[in-house]
């Protein structure tokens, strides 16, 4: 599926982001750290990530925490009290329970009882997927606002023993809360959102479902954590994000020239060197953060969002590309109007 800015004669009004919040656990796990539980070297994870620590959740502190914490900061900057939410949306692969949805929980947690909750799984284009249902409900009116997380507790889902992956990893939520644009007032322009499905082996969880549930017999196995096909995904990245980005730009109207600021996925700096050489998008333009959290899955987009918010390197008017991809496959871009 894919969709793009409202057509004239659509009954869908803008939609604008009134707010942003981010939480990262307190534990910075480095990658010297690593270096003494499995076979790796800090210059050979710089090397080929650039990512030099993460974040790990204490061992209490559920996703449902980490999404609480952003999202309250998210109201607070919009200036929107937990009981007026509407809508809340949490996308995450890494739920406090398959049951109920994580949503619910924060809803608990933020005293947000008149909302609908529900959770988004699109891996790591969940916070973008989470902001087109939003955009699409608020913007039709069913809801007065939304707000939107993305959160995730991976620590919880790495098999700490396989340096092909432990490595990459990292935990924390972002926010944003989806408002009615008002006149002048910031909106979201286009949203590409993409699946293929066939590619689902590349990059899963493969047990703890009902496919694959956890016995004793194949406890061992370890299989309820992340399996990936690193050389492959990294191509998928690559051509994926490219193309959503410059399907999002051309459908908001604009060029590359245009775009202030991009907003990548952050799962590795190879990555987002090759969108960016392509994009042919100026370098200084691209904010950065995984030096610092890793892959943070559907919270890595929105921890970015609200970090260059905060940091003033967005401002009103500016137009901001926000790209991402993960398992699925699924990949998905919003360019918005701040
Ligand atoms: N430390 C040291 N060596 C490691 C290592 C680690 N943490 N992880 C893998 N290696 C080794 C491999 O075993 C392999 O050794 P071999 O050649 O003896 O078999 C070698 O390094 C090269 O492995 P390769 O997989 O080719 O490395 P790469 O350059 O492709 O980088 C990834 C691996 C995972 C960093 C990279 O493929 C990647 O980032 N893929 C996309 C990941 C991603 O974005 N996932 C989430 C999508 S949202």
């Amino acid at each position: 599926m894919t969709s793009s800015a409202p057509q004239p004669g659509q009954t869908i009004t803008p939609v604008r982001i009134a707010g942003t919040g981010s939480y990262l656990p307190e534990r910075i796990m480095t990658n010297q750290e690593l270096e003494k539980s499995v076979d790796t070297s800090d210059e050979w994870i710089v090397s080929r990530t650039g990512i030099r620590a993460r974040r790990i959740a204490a061992d209490d502190e559920n996703t449902s925490d980490l999404a609480s914490k952003a999202g309250l900061k998210a109201l607070e900057q919009a200036g929107i009290d937990g009981a007026d939410v509407d809508l809340i949306i949490v996308a995450t692969i890494t739920p406090d329970t398959l049951t109920p949805a994580t949503a619910c929980y924060v809803q608990q947690k933020i005293g947000a009882l008149g909302a609908v909750a529900f959770d988004v799984s699109a891996a790591c284009s969940g916070f973008l997927y989470a902001l087109e249902i939003a955009r699409h409900s608020v913007g039709a009116g069913a809801f007065k606002n939304a707000l939107i997380i993305g959160a995730e507790k991976l620590s919880a889902f790495v098999d700490w023993t396989d340096r092909n992956t432990c490595v990459l990893f990292g935990d924390g939520a972002g926010a944003a809360v989806i408002v009615p644009s008002e006149n002048g007032g910031g909106r979201v322009l286009s949203s590409q959102l993409g699946t293929d499905g066939a590619q689902a082996e590349l990059l899963n969880i493969p047990g703890g479902g009902s496919a694959c549930p956890i016995t004793v017999e194949n406890a061992p196995q370890k299989l309820a954590t992340l399996a990936m096909q690193g050389r492959e995904v990294f191509k998928h990245a690559v051509n994926a994000m490219k193309k959503a980005s410059i399907d999002g730009i051309t459908a908001a109207g604009l060029t590359a020239k245009d775009i202030k600021l991009l907003i990548p996925h952050q799962a590795n700096l190879r990555i987002i060197d090759a969108i960016v050489e392509r994009l042919e998008v100026n370098r200084d333009d691209v904010y950065i953060n995984l030096d610092k959290y890793g892959n943070t899955s559907a919270a890595a987009v929105a921890i970015a969002l609200d970090e260059a918010h905060r940091e003033g390197r967005v401002e009103r008017g500016d137009k901001i590309l926000l790209v991402a991809f993960g398992a699925g496959l699924t990949w998905a871009s919003a360019v918005i109007e701040w």
